[in-house]
């Protein structure tokens, strides 16, 4: 049997469609998840072999991880559930990926670099759409400005969003913005600051969200201020400001449980169409202390399908047997070109068209 590997939360949105894309790559995943009513469906209807068990159980995961080389795991909000999946990697010397979009996540695994390194253990988090292009966009900056000491990255997204990411999103609703300063993490009020972006197709009002780039672009690139935004409509920008404001409501544990029980009832995520039609464009500034400055952009196939997509190349390198030990970048590990190998995904350099790129409107 050639290495496969371990897709723990398949029964979710992202983690189906993972599985649905992997079968048509010529992949055989072990899917996996807590709920075995849910895994043997999709098992039985994909025609893959299935392990059960929560997260909890040490004994069961142990036994799981010990069966492949690499584990991808699309079980999220992951400030819940990275910790017991990163500790039964570097247990049973399995490489971790996932796709989260957490900053403090990536705080937590940079610090567990030398325990990785000793275990012979690649920890690869957010080989989804955060951060995959945007990490290879800062690092091509970075590329084209050796000199560079500031980055601004941004996102507009076309295609909408699933449960499970807004779910993710109201767990962290409590948190404050965050920006990078001086090679730090900065706490800043939510939707700080406001700019106007074009992504390519006319200006756009843009607004910082902390993104996990603001610890992957900083450990990819060394580049020491960092700022993150996400093209918003004015009443969204609105909602984001009163974060500000009712921060406290939604962190207590009745805020969030009503947050929660109102997501659960919404669609599982974007339709078929709803992401063969959407897309999504990046765009990213660096620039250094004499006033130099270069900036480019990127286009990428609808967030989820992207997100299978870059994880699937990434773990097909690491069954390949390409996965560095240690705490790495999606751009340390491959390449800030890495990107350019996922269908789909175009890059241009500012007043250059984009070499490839169908027209977006
Ligand atoms: N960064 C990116 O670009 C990106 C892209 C896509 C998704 N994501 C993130 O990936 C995660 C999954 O997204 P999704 O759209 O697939 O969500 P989803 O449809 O709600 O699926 C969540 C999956 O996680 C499992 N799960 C949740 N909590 C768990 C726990 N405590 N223990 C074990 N399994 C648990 C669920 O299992 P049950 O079915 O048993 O409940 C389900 O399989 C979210 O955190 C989302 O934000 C990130």
């Amino acid at each position: 049997m050639p290495p496969t590997f371990l897709l723990y939360g398949a029964t979710g949105y992202t983690g189906s469609l993972t599985a649905r894309m992997a079968i048509r790559r010529g992949l055989k995943p072990i899917l996996a998840g807590r709920d075995p009513a849910k895994v043997t469906a999709l098992a039985d209807e994909l025609g893959l072999a299935w392990r059960a068990f929560p997260l909890e159980d040490g004994t069961a995961l142990n036994l799981a991880l010990r069966e492949v080389p690499v584990v991808l795991h699309c079980a999220g909000p992951y400030s819940r559930t990275y910790k017991p999946m990163v500790d039964a990697c570097l247990r049973t010397g399995t490489h971790y990926l996932d796709i989260t979009g957490e900053l403090m996540e990536h705080e937590a695994l940079a610090g567990r670099d030398a325990e990785a390194k000793g275990a012979g253990v690649m920890l690869l988090p957010s080989v989804g759409f955060d951060v995959v292009p945007s990490d290879c966009l800062a690092a091509h900056l970075k590329r084209r400005l050796p000199s560079a000491t500031r980055l601004t990255l941004a996102f507009q997204s076309f295609g909408g969003a699933s449960r499970g990411t807004m779910i993710s999103t109201l767990d962290a609703a409590d948190r404050p913005g965050m920006v990078r300063r001086a090679g730090v993490l900065e706490p800043v009020p939510a939707a700080w600051k406001t700019r106007t972006i074009d992504f390519g197709q006319g200006p756009v009002s843009c607004t910082t969200l902390p993104w996990g780039d603001l610890a992957t672009a900083y450990r990819s690139t060394g580049i020491p201020n960092i700022e993150t935004y996400i093209a918003l409509p004015a009443a969204q920008r609105r909602v984001m400001k009163s974060m500000r404001y009712l921060g406290w409501l939604l962190g207590s544990k009745p805020g969030k449980a009503t947050l929660m029980r109102l997501a659960q009832a919404l669609p599982a995520g974007p339709t078929e169409a709803e992401r063969a039609t959407g897309y999504s464009l990046l765009w990213g500034e660096v620039s250094d202390d004499t006033g130099k400055r270069v900036a480019s952009r990127m286009r990428t196939p609808h967030g989820y399908t992207l997100t299978a997509l870059a994880s699937l190349t990434v773990v097909e390198r690491v069954l390949a047997g390409d996965a560095p030990a240690g705490y790495q970048t999606p751009a340390k590990a491959y390449g800030a070109d890495f990107v350019l190998e996922v269908e789909g995904v175009t890059r241009g350099d500012e007043l250059q068209p984009m070499d490839g790129a169908p027209d977006p409107r």
